[in-house]
């Protein structure tokens, strides 16, 4: 069950640009995801891991279970899981169609995925379903700048060509609002800017909500 058919025209391309990343990442990211990451349970549900960009912050022996629509990433998290001493389970399915039970996890993780995915209201009651209460959801995300800013101006002029060029992402989107409205009982977000503020993806939130 929900499997599916991945219809980016270069999945093997956005694999390696992801792979290409991951210390950039880690550089931008690294001490906020460390922040979040903390005393993480043996079990993580991660829904598009990309190239495994998260599998350094997670302790060895954790056993991972993978989302990962696109099968050209799949190697390379293969890879990185061994490096890393993960216990690896990847599947093909999308984050909108998670083939867990109701109330079965106690984490998930998902950074820089509401951007790309198709329905994210969808993914993250999804994540709300199969998280147990008390579960948490820890997330990192690229979103729209406020409305009638210079800069969200930009993100409006520039959406349909990113979406092209970068994996189906959209500059425009509210995960912020998607996020705080699942019905989680505890949501803890903060915004920070990239340092290159007039990048179109510079706001950013993070944080945990807890079911
Ligand atoms: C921008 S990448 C982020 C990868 C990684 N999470 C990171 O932080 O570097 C978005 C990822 O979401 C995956 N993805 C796209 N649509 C998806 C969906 N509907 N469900 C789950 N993952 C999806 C993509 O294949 C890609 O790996």
């Amino acid at each position: 069950m929900g499997d599916t058919v991945y219809h980016n025209t270069v999945p093997s391309l956005n694999a390696w640009l992801l792979h290409i990343a991951d210390g950039l990442m880690h550089r931008i990211y690294g001490t906020r995801k460390r922040s979040i990451y903390r005393k993480l349970p043996g079990t993580v549900v991660e829904i598009g891991p990309g190239a495994g960009a998260n599998f350094r912050y997670y302790k060895r022996g954790t056993r991972v279970i993978a989302f990962e629509p696109n099968v050209s990433m799949h190697p390379r998290l293969r890879k990185k899981a061994r490096r890393r001493g993960l216990d690896l389970v990847i599947k093909s399915a999308r984050g909108e169609q998670i083939d867990l039970p109701d109330r079965s996890v106690s984490a998930v993780v998902a950074t820089l995925v509401l951007c790309t995915v198709d329905d994210p209201g969808t993914v993250v009651s999804e994540i709300y379903r199969i998280l147990k209460p008390s579960g948490r959801y820890l997330f990192l995300e690229h979103v729209a700048a406020m409305p009638r800013t210079r800069l969200r101006s930009l993100q409006e002029k520039l959406q349909l060509v990113w979406r092209r060029m970068a994996d189906g992402c959209r500059l425009n989107r509210e995960s912020h609002l998607v996020i705080a409205t699942a019905g989680f009982a505890e949501v803890n977000m903060d915004c920070f800017t990239l340092r290159s503020r007039w990048l179109p993806f510079a706001p950013h939130i993070f944080g945990v909500a807890v079911k």
